[in-house]
């Protein structure tokens, strides 16, 4: 058994994750993950969140060194995604009488996804208030944070926020904020992979939590926070897409020819004193890359054609750089191709809707010397912009 109490009577009971090294079969979590599981214990007990799929027996081992999981009188279901609400099936079949509390459409998902019966299910809105006596909670609607079921619930009498999702960073270490050096870098990671198409969603979260006093985030992944207004202030100009003097270079190249080309400009944009970041698309970490997408003001897209469009990394990555609807607002197009290219066209038609296009250089073979002094003034330009916005 492991728990700990983070506040008088409420206790962490999830599981820490360490060996888990992808999520949703395409993040990588290179320092695995936790299932972040609350029990408040008034009167009446109530469970926030379950974990997933594989850590039953954990979790029952942890509630019931405090209450005995046949005691629950409430499961809150936040989320209806298997990471948070795989268990319910589990707890609701050890406890007869435990009631599951969700919104509607979490109702409607707890029924398809773990065949919870209709009769114990409680749908709860924002707003609603439930005693337990000794300790009140209030639901909090968020919606698209990131499914459409999403909620917050919130602990009056200790301030405490279990915003699921929302916040949360792929972490198995750590319980508070202050354990991890570098938690803000996993918690940026997490909202461009997670939170980031769902900005305007989120804006209106942030909003929506004026009204509460928060002392302590509790998130289902990662760290809990004891000092929420670093995380409130990172999330807010994550949400806003404030963007920094920051360049991403992705690149793909299979004989060196597109590779030259990016990083002439990378090297271009340093000396001219931008922050770049660098991917080569074969090797990329693509929570890194991800992570840098959240406030990069702009991009460089660089691939040879390959069977008359862009290298099929490329076309992987504009799929995903257009759903996750980064802030990023201007790029420059390079390219290589050996007889009829292809690149320039599939790739403008790809982002063309989304992004200011600066500079478009399409080189037959490999750079001469009159190509690489374009690469130089795309990079200049570019700076300027990125510089000057
Ligand atoms: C498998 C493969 C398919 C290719 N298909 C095309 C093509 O359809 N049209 C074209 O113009 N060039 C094509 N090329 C040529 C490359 O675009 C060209 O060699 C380019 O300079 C490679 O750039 P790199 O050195 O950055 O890899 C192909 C090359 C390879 C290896
Ligand atoms: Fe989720
Ligand atoms: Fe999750």
């Amino acid at each position: 058994m492991s728990f700990f109490e983070i506040s008088k009577n409420v206790y962490w009971v999830g599981v820490k994750d360490w060996n888990r090294r992808m999520f949703d079969a395409l993040i990588p979590l290179p320092r695995g993950t936790s299932y972040n599981s609350y029990l408040i214990v008034g009167e009446k007990k109530l469970l926030v969140d379950t974990v997933n799929p594989g850590f039953e027996g954990e979790l029952k081992k942890n509630v019931d060194s405090i209450v005995g999981l046949e005691n629950l009188d409430y499961l809150v279901m936040n989320h209806a995604e298997p990471d948070h609400a795989g268990a319910i099936p589990y707890v609701m079949g050890l406890n007869g009488k435990v009631k599951l509390l969700t919104t509607l459409k979490g109702a409607k998902m707890a029924q398809t996804y773990y065949n919870v019966p209709s009769d114990r299910i409680n749908v709860v809105k924002g707003g609603d208030v439930l005693e337990l006596g000794r300790k009140t909670l209030r639901f909090i609607e968020a919606p698209m944070l990131h499914w459409p079921e999403t909620m917050f619930t919130y602990l009056q009498e200790d301030k405490i926020l279990f915003s699921c999702d929302f916040f949360g960073a792929h972490l198995a270490e750590g319980f508070f904020d202050d354990d991890v050096e570098d938690l803000p870098v996993f918690a940026q990671k997490y909202f461009g992979e997670i939170m980031m198409p769902f900005k305007v969603m989120g804006k209106a979260a942030l909003e929506k939590l004026k009204d509460f006093e928060v002392s302590i985030i509790a998130p289902s992944h990662g760290p809990i926070y004891k000092n929420p207004d670093k995380i409130l202030g990172l999330y807010r100009g994550w949400v806003e897409g404030v963007t920094r003097e920051k360049v991403v270079v992705v690149y793909v190249s299979m004989w060196g020819s597109t590779e030259c080309m990016a990083q002439t400009i990378s090297k271009t944009l340093l000396s001219e004193g931008v922050n770049v970041l660098e991917y080569n698309l074969s090797y990329a970490d693509l929570g890194d890359l991800v992570k840098d997408l959240v406030d990069a003001r702009a991009v460089v897209l660089a691939a040879p054609t390959v069977l008359n469009g862009a290298h099929p990394l490329m076309v992987y990555f504009l799929y995903l750089f257009n759903a996750l609807r980064p802030p990023t607002k201007y790029c420059v197009i390079l390219s290589s191709f050996g007889w009829a290219g292809g690149t320039v066209r599939q790739i403008k038609e790809a982002v063309g809707a989304n992004l200011e296009i600066l500079y478009v250089l399409d080189v037959n073979g490999r750079p001469n010397a009159t190509d690489l002094a374009n690469v130089v003034e795309a990079g200049r330009v570019l700076a300027k912009k990125v510089k000057g916005a």
